[in-house]
């Protein structure tokens, strides 16, 4: 399958990461290694929920590492419509520029919660919040970089892994060999879909480098943030050494029926699905989230 890519393993992004521990979130800056252009994966907006107080702190030392290297950020991608925290993207790019993308599925991900949360007709339904929708085998430049977007859905609808040279930027389809793999039962989720996008990730060629969304350490390590095709193909606990399709969905739906819903959910679904602005303002120029009572 990887032939229908192109994927160049010989060019090797810089990547740095930058974790965000309330959430167990990575967003990263991946830089051409011969030029200032570079990306930004999946940046982190801070909200203390409790207090209804938003702020921008992880946000701001990328803006920071950004403006101290002079780079010159040409793409805010986000891997997926978050349910567990909250993208900062628009207000990094309104910072240091740089166009923000997300897969074309945005638009199923928008329809689903512009009813959840009873969104009126003001709610566009249509992406038009991004400025670039991804389809399955789009390529983008970053700089001299060819990046490519895979469409991996499963977790959620719109789920797209970024390949950039030998790096792949996976969102919540994989995570760590020793975490397995992310919860298939959001809305528009498939656990069964979910097993065919890993093994797409997973036909890209062995050294491909992984970088994760989340790591949450499971039994006390370390946190983590980077694997490989290979190890995720020899050693994933819930996809690696060849399971089955059969045995995975059976796997992950069991678990996921035990599974609470991400204490940041009703807020991120309301930021993430507006490309990470915040629902409009009142004519107050105040600005509030939806709970809606028993929809999720
Ligand atoms: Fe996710």
């Amino acid at each position: 399958m990887t032939e229908t890519y192109p994927v160049d393993t010989s060019v090797k992004p810089d990547v740095t990461m930058f974790f965000d521990p309330q959430s167990n979130t990575f967003s990263y800056v991946v830089k051409d290694p011969n030029s200032n252009a570079c990306a930004i994966v999946d940046s982190v907006m801070d909200i203390d929920y409790a207090a209804g107080r938003i702020s921008y702190e992880h946000a701001d030392e990328i803006i920071k590492y950004v403006q101290d290297n002079d780079l010159n950020v040409e793409w805010l991608i986000e891997t997926h419509v978050h349910a567990d925290h909250l993208s900062a993207a628009p207000y990094i790019q309104e910072k240091v520029g740089g166009k923000l993308g997300i897969g074309e599925n945005i638009v199923v991900v928008q329809e689903t919660f512009g009813k959840v949360f009873n969104e009126g007709t003001e709610f566009q339904r249509d992406g038009s919040q991004f400025d670039k929708l991804f389809k399955e085998g789009d390529t983008y430049q970053i700089g001299g970089m060819t990046a490519f977007a895979m469409h991996t859905p499963g977790h959620t609808p719109a789920c797209m892994t970024h390949v950039i040279g030998d790096a792949g930027f996976v969102g919540d389809t994989l995570f760590m060999p020793d975490g397995g793999s992310a919860r298939a039962d959001f809305p528009g989720g498939d656990a069964g879909v979910l097993y065919d996008s890993i093994q797409k990730v997973l036909s890209l060629p062995d050294e491909t480098r992984l970088f994760m969304c989340h790591d949450y350490g499971p039994n006390g390590r370390d946190i983590e943030h980077l694997t490989s095709v290979k190890e995720e193909k020899e050693n994933n606990i819930h996809v690696g050494g060849g399971k089955t399709r059969e045995e995975f969905v059976k796997f992950r739906t069991e678990r996921d029926a035990q599974l609470d819903m991400p204490k940041l959910i009703i807020p991120s679904l309301q930021v993430n699905m507006r490309a990470g602005s915040l629902p409009p303002a009142d004519d107050q120029g105040d600005v509030f989230f939806k709970v809606p009572v028993n929809k999720l």
